[in-house]
């Protein structure tokens, strides 16, 4: 029975190896905020896209959170490249500034659609060019930079 026991406990264990990443260490906390960042995003798009319902006052303060997460994430990437279970490509330490260059585009483009959400009369179709930046964003630089 114990035996049993210990070989279902091991499985689950292995099953969950790849989450199983410090949560103190860089590593660990950029993955925190970019998870967060796409949840963010996502449910952004989705009020855009009829997935959720459209609610201005939602849509700005997700906006602010998204804009705020933006500039979180790259004073967690170390000086020099850590290991573990990171799908970083080790152009990020070698490309530094374009990687910045990209970065601080993310946080351009994040403050922009903040700045579009300001507007006293806000409705979807406004949003939609600059959503649309964002997510551009997003993927520029992790077809640059990350391994999948
Ligand atoms: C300047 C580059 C850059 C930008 C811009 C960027 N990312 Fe990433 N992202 C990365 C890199 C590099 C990784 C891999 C991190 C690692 O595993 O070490 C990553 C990883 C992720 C992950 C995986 C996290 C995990 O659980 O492993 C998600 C989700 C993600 N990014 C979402 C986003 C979203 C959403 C945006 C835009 C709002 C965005 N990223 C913008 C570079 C970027």
């Amino acid at each position: 029975m114990l035996k049993r026991l210990t070989v279902v406990l091991l499985a689950a264990l292995a099953l969950s190896g790849c989450d199983r990443v410090d949560p103190n260490s860089p590593l660990g906390k950029r993955k925190v905020i970019f998870k967060d960042m796409l949840k963010t995003s996502e449910d952004l798009g989705g009020m855009l896209r009829g997935r959720l319902p459209f609610d201005g006052v939602k849509f700005a303060d997700g906006a602010l959170k998204l804009d705020n997460l933006s500039h979180q994430p790259w004073q967690h990437f170390p000086q020099v490249r850590d290991g573990g279970d990171s799908a970083a490509r080790a152009e990020v330490w070698e490309r530094q500034a374009r990687f910045h260059d990209l970065a601080r585009q993310l946080e351009g483009v994040t403050g922009e659609l903040v700045g579009v959400t300001r507007s006293p009369t806000l409705d979807a179709a406004q949003l939609k060019a600059p959503m649309d930046k964002v997510e551009a964003a997003c993927k520029a630089c992790h077809t640059e930079f990350r391994n999948h």
